[in-house]
């Protein structure tokens, strides 16, 4: 694939997966903001585009595991629910702890902290009741509906658009709230005088992040338009 400032960010990330780290590194939204041209995706950023074509051009396409356009969907869905939804569960669980330690020790003197910490508790609620409804609702239907049976259980919609249009409204909510983390602690840029606590915990929510693009990216971009492709055609 040739690779143009037209070229939307999210076929970029399908076609060479290896461009994830590059893509972060810059700031480039590549899940819920896929649909933008790279060309797009650059301004905002205030990046040349020409320098990040550069850049895309040096870079050696690395095979990626597992081809998730072409694998089985319950390969997908368990691959999510084993690496990226245990990831963040474990990630933020510990983020709660550590923020918890720091707003005791520093709250007084960086009123960012009370305010990361009420971030880290929203995205606690969000993420569980999302990761629930595509563990027990969503990704067990999606299993019935690649074997071509009928749902275990009848379930709670008439089409699948329902609920895939509401995950990825949650997702865009989940990206919202990354975004106003970003803001609050200056790009994970811990203060000079902050601790070795306050540099793990800035340096745990840069990771939550990450983790969460990739998962979101595997969800918007390979697994719902695929689920929607095979319910079309089984109408
Ligand atoms: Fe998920
Ligand atoms: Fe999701």
């Amino acid at each position: 694939m040739v690779i143009t400032s037209e070229t939307p960010v999210r076929e970029i990330v399908l076609e060479r997966p290896g461009a994830i780290p590059l893509l972060e590194e810059l700031g480039i939204d590549y899940c819920c903001g896929g649909k933008h041209t790279l060309g797009e995706a650059c301004s905002r950023r205030q990046l040349g585009v020409s320098t990040v074509l550069d850049m895309l051009a040096r870079q050696q396409p690395q095979p990626s595991d597992t081809n998730w356009q072409t694998a089985r969907l319950t390969e997908l869905t368990q691959h999510i629910v084993e690496k990226h939804h245990a990831f963040t569960r474990e990630q933020l669980r510990l983020l709660q702890e550590v923020a918890e330690k720091v707003q005791r020790r520093h709250g007084d003197r960086h009123p960012e902290i009370p305010e990361v910490y009420k971030a880290i508790a929203a995205l606690i609620a969000e993420t569980t009741h999302h990761f629930y409804c595509e563990e027990n609702i969503l990704f067990p239907y999606i299993g019935s509906l690649e074997e071509g049976e009928k749902p275990a259980q009848p379930p709670f919609f008439d089409t699948v658009d329902q609920p895939v249009t509401r995950m990825m409204m949650e997702h865009d909510q989940t990206g919202d709230e990354l975004r106003h983390l970003r803001e609050l602690t200056n790009n994970y840029q811990p203060p000079p005088d902050a601790c070795t606590t306050f540099r793990a915990l800035y340096r745990a929510l840069d990771e939550l992040e990450r983790d969460l693009h990739q998962h979101i990216h595997l969800e918007n971009n390979i697994l719902f338009p695929r689920v929607l492709a095979i319910a079309r055609e089984q109408r």
